[in-house]
């Protein structure tokens, strides 16, 4: 069964292939990598994982799973894009984390890498997020928006995150200023229904509002409101992206090795983390249109699976940092510490099948090596040539790597990718047996910021936090 080191997710439209083979120790050595004895052994717990998390899927415990199949909530999203089409030219997210980063994913796989993208304009209306409390960033974006040619998306599953309410209130006060009582027509509120201080607001100022489901988490969130509504609105063909979706939400189900890709590569990374000790997960995208995508993964991952304590409460402070590195500009920065420095990590390769656009080099004949070697060729051909000899040469370093093929970056193809990640992640979280969909780990910095901020309630948080402060005076004096 486990002999073929290949899964294909073959669907008319969409293929997502995940190569296991560089993680195999015929490949990377007996210390760096997995003994398909190994491999055999850990298969039933994998089997397991997937049991018991379908279990609370089917109990409504999480929803990620569920949300490709709701037609419902799709049909809605269409008919209010239609509803607004050709009023903006900009679209404000008002997000951070799990609510602004698949939106930047998608916007950057699906409008084009960031920051060459076409121009803008009604027919061709823009992503503007801010997810970031920099002032400068903020007034940036509003010099360079039109309050009459703008529509505000403001995202927060709590409805109370400091950075989101903040800056939201920035650009309330901006659109009223220049629209008066027409501001509150030109914003939209996605987040849960009918909880939170945003829910709150909404009712109050008559937005249009668009739901987040309660079992859904930030970071599984992007084929929700979340992410579809944004996507919708700047001309992305989200039923595409949740045919994707749901097409590898059915194989990730599937219980069966060969057959299900997330779940294979759950264990594939949890036993080459855990058995041969690779802390960090670097992934490695060979197109700038993945490059939102990775940052993405980098929170879905780091946040999910970075825990202090098991599910029984034993302290376990388990995690693997992943790092996002882009082929092939990164070989010019990170490629030498990969291959020369601790062996310490596994490379997770994100290739393209068909680019979609060759780069046809001119031909040259120069007398110069260097110059005439090249003219001619392609640059996709370059950038795959450029993929398979990092990954041959972290191969001949003993450094362990695998790689995910997506055929095209179409909306299909990032619709399964998003669900092929999370479902990965969440097996993983159940491999490792802890909670991947909490993150209490943040919330006591968020406390201490409502202290400082002055809110009501946490004045404890303030009083904790200038205890910190005296600690550090004393410390600094020795
Ligand atoms: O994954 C998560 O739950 C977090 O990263 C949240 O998305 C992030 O903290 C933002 O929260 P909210 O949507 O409540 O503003």
């Amino acid at each position: 069964m486990l002999d073929k080191a290949r899964v294909l997710s073959h669907d008319e439209n969409m293929r997502i292939h995940f190569d296991d083979t560089n993680l195999l120790a015929g490949m990377v050595g007996e210390s760096n990598g997995l003994r398909p004895v190994e491999i055999r052994q850990y298969a039933g717990r994998a089997l397991d994982a997937l049991r018991s998390f379908r279990r609370a899927f089917d109990a409504g415990t999480y929803g990620f799973p569920g949300l490709p199949f709701d037609t419902v909530l799709a049909r809605e999203i269409l008919d209010f894009a239609d509803e607004v089409k050709g009023s903006y030219d900009s679209v404000c997210l008002v997000g951070i984390g799990g609510s602004a980063l698949g939106a930047w994913a998608v916007d950057c796989a699906i409008r084009g890498p960031h920051p060459v993208q076409g121009a803008h304009s009604t027919a061709h209306p823009r992503l503007v997020i801010l997810d970031n409390v920099d002032p400068t960033l903020v007034q940036a974006a509003l010099d360079s928006m039109n309050p009459k040619k703008t529509l505000a998306l403001v995202i927060a599953k709590s409805g109370g995150t400091a950075e989101t309410v903040a800056t939201f209130l920035i650009i309330r006060d901006w659109l009223q200023r220049k629209l008066g009582r027409r501001a509150g027509g030109r914003i939209v509120a996605v987040t849960s229904e009918n909880r939170g201080e945003l829910s709150e607001m909404a009712a109050r100022e008559e937005y249009r509002t668009f739901p987040i489901p309660l079992n859904v988490g930030g970071r599984f969130s992007v084929l929700s409101a979340v992410g579809l509504l944004p996507a919708a609105l700047v001309g992305v063909d989200i039923r595409k992206l949740l045919k994707g979706a749901a097409a590898m939400t059915r194989y990730c189900w599937e219980a069966d090795l060969e057959k299900n890709p997330g779940l294979r590569a759950a264990l594939f990374h949890y036993l080459i983390w855990t058995l041969r000790k690779k802390p960090i997960q670097v992934a490695f995208p060979y197109s700038n249109r993945l490059w939102g995508l990775a940052f993405w993964f980098r929170q879905l991952w780091a946040e999910s699976l970075g825990k202090a304590r098991s599910r029984g409460g034993d302290l376990i402070h388990v995690g693997q940092t992943p790092v996002a590195a882009l082929g092939t500009t990164d070989q010019h920065s990170q490629v030498q510490l990969y291959m020369e420095g601790p062996n310490d990590k596994v490379f997770t390769f994100w290739a393209v099948r068909n680019l979609g656009v060759a780069g046809k080099i001119p031909k040259a004949k120069l007398g110069l090596e260097a110059f005439d070697a090249l003219g001619g060729r392609s640059l996709e051909e370059l950038i795959e040539a450029e993929r398979v000899s990092t990954a041959a040469a972290l191969t001949e370093n003993g450094r362990p790597n695998c790689t995910f093929t997506l055929d095209r970056v179409d909306e299909e193809h990032l619709g399964a990718f998003f669900q092929l990640m999370e479902f990965e992640t969440a097996f993983m979280g159940e491999l490792l047996n802890i909670n991947a969909f909490d993150q209490e780990g943040v919330e006591l910095g968020k406390r201490f910021t409502f202290g400082l901020m002055g809110r009501k309630g946490y004045e404890a948080y303030r009083e904790k936090f200038a205890a910190y402060e005296k600690k550090r005076r004393a410390a600094a004096r020795f």
